[in-house]
């Protein structure tokens, strides 16, 4: 099964450092439009938009609206610290919500259950995933264990110190409390998907692999100094990710979308002749 995850999309009316957010996320979406229309399903991982306005949502419902990608790749999207869980709502009234309210569901798809979670702590950047969710989410996982289906986990925070001063500010409180349920279900969990760093970060946690693009718009630069007063950004490349869930693999590719102009092709031929071609994808 083919995954499409992007991440951190933070749709604004204004630039964030000095980037255009809505310019990037076309590019973005134009890319996987035309080299990834195979994918079995799309999964935007929260921050949807800058600040939750209002017009950012229907700014974004606009976009989607128009693309070409509909029906199971549709994207699924997720909110994360930068949204407001009231105008999402109020944007697309239609979107799943568990008993609690929280804007967390699950999906049947070729690989097994995805499960999307919300991690989202009103008022707040950092994250949680508190004692109801967490009841949500057990009962999401023991379902799939039930069935001998894999699950797939998406949610908007890091699950896990990623030891960059400034990020582990904001990560998830409720982390001990996350990895020992995860870790009760590590047959069942084949891998998470998050974003809300800004980087590219791959590793495990409680045994099960994770993976993380970095954001369509403003890519942070990881800094080990543990000085959280420190943010390293600029005009680096955004990217997402493609994934290849397999029945006992996973590979996960890093896509700098704005590159694609840079690559440069050549094809062999049966006799072994090189031949350049025009530089265009
Ligand atoms: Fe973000
Ligand atoms: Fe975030």
């Amino acid at each position: 099964m083919k995954l499409v995850h992007i991440s951190d999309i933070h749709i604004s009316p204004e630039p964030i450092l000095d980037l255009d957010p809505i310019d990037n996320f076309l590019k973005c979406l134009a890319h996987v439009e035309e080299h990834q229309s195979d994918a079995d399903r799309i999964v935007i991982t929260g921050d949807l938009t800058h600040h939750g306005l209002a017009e950012s949502y229907d700014r974004l419902k606009e976009i989607l609206a128009g693309s070409s990608l509909t029906g199971d790749r549709t994207p699924r999207l997720m909110i994360g610290n930068h949204d407001s869980r009231e105008n999402f709502s109020a944007a697309y009234p239609g979107a799943s919500r568990d008993e609690n309210g929280f804007i967390q569901w699950t999906e049947d798809t070729p690989a097994g259950v995805f499960v999307y979670m919300d991690t989202v702590r009103d008022g707040n950047h950092a994250g949680s995933y508190c004692s109801a969710r967490r009841a949500w989410l057990e009962a999401a996982l023991e379902g799939a264990r039930a069935r001998g289906k894999s699950a797939w986990l998406f949610m908007h925070h890091n699950p896990t110190a990623v030891h960059v001063a400034n990020a582990d500010l904001i990560g998830i409180a409720d982390e001990a409390e996350l990895k020992a349920l995860l870790a009760r279900y590590r047959d069942t969990v084949r891998h998470m998907f998050f974003g809300h760093c800004h980087y590219t970060l791959s590793g495990s946690v409680a045994g099960i692999p994770f993976s993380a693009p970095r954001s369509t718009n403003h890519t942070c630069w990881p800094d080990f100094s543990g000085n959280a007063a420190r943010m390293g950004h600029g005009e680096l490349q955004p990217n997402y990710n493609v994934c290849f869930l397999g029945q006992d693999d996973v590979v996960v590719h890093s896509i700098d979308f704005l590159d694609e102009n840079k690559v440069r092709w050549r094809e062999t031929n049966d006799e072994g002749w090189i031949t350049e071609l025009p530089n265009a994808s």
